[in-house]
């Protein structure tokens, strides 16, 4: 990977995993570059993050458009930027296959959950639900489906007898900035090969 991969932010929300990786990239954690936050909500505080940082924002709203325009409007502005990685930090839209292909093995997820068990919204809410002793998050490439890629790193978090869906989801925050800051630092200082489910680090 280039001395400074770009990499473009896709938002819909608070935004704390997009701060964490404006904070990796400033301290150097990561080199790459944040060069555009994309959000398909007007009103995401992580379009305030990226302003206060001086990152440019888009706009791209997917309510009360037709789902193929908001997708074609989104993958014009990538094609556009043309970032080496695309990641998704709360997210909470599936990504056409057009341009996942396009965009294959580039697109990280954040998932609150240690994947596969609990994909899908409330992933702290099912784990909790479930019973589940142990839960984590995991970063991974995006495919087709619905937090079903190629997991790159996940991280544990023992389940309290008291813990909340609040609880959790604000103990669990932290590993998920780490995850994902893992995750980029991973891709932009190794190759790594997807073989099958598991990806590889080539020596
Ligand atoms: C995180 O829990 C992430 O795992 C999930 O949505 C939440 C986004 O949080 N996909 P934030 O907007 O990064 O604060």
């Amino acid at each position: 990977m280039s001395q400074n991969a770009s990499i473009v932010v896709l938002v819909s929300g608070r935004g704390t995993n997009l701060q964490a990786l404006i904070e990796a990239s400033i301290s150097g954690r990561i080199r790459s570059q944040i060069r555009a936050v994309i959000s398909n909500k007007v009103d995401a505080i992580a379009l305030e993050r990226a302003k206060t940082a001086g990152i440019p924002t888009q706009v791209i709203p997917s309510r009360g458009v037709p789902r193929a325009d908001f997708e074609a409007a989104l993958s014009l502005a990538l094609d556009t930027l043309k970032p080496d990685f695309i990641v998704l930090a709360g997210f909470m839209l599936i990504l056409p296959p057009e341009i996942i292909a396009t965009w294959k093995d580039k697109i990280i997820n954040i998932h609150p959950s240690l994947l596969p068990s609990f994909p899908g919204l409330h992933a702290q809410k099912q784990a909790l639900a479930y019973g589940v002793k142990v839960t984590g998050c995991t970063a991974h490439l995006v495919d087709a489906g619905c937090d079903t890629g190629p997991v790159l790193v996940q991280k544990t978090l023992p389940i309290f007898d008291d813990d909340t869906e609040e609880t959790l989801s604000a103990r669990l925050l932290p590993l998920e900035h780490e995850a994902l800051i893992n995750a980029i630092a991973l891709l932009e200082n190794q190759k790594i090969l997807v073989r099958d489910r598991r990806t590889l680090l080539v020596k």
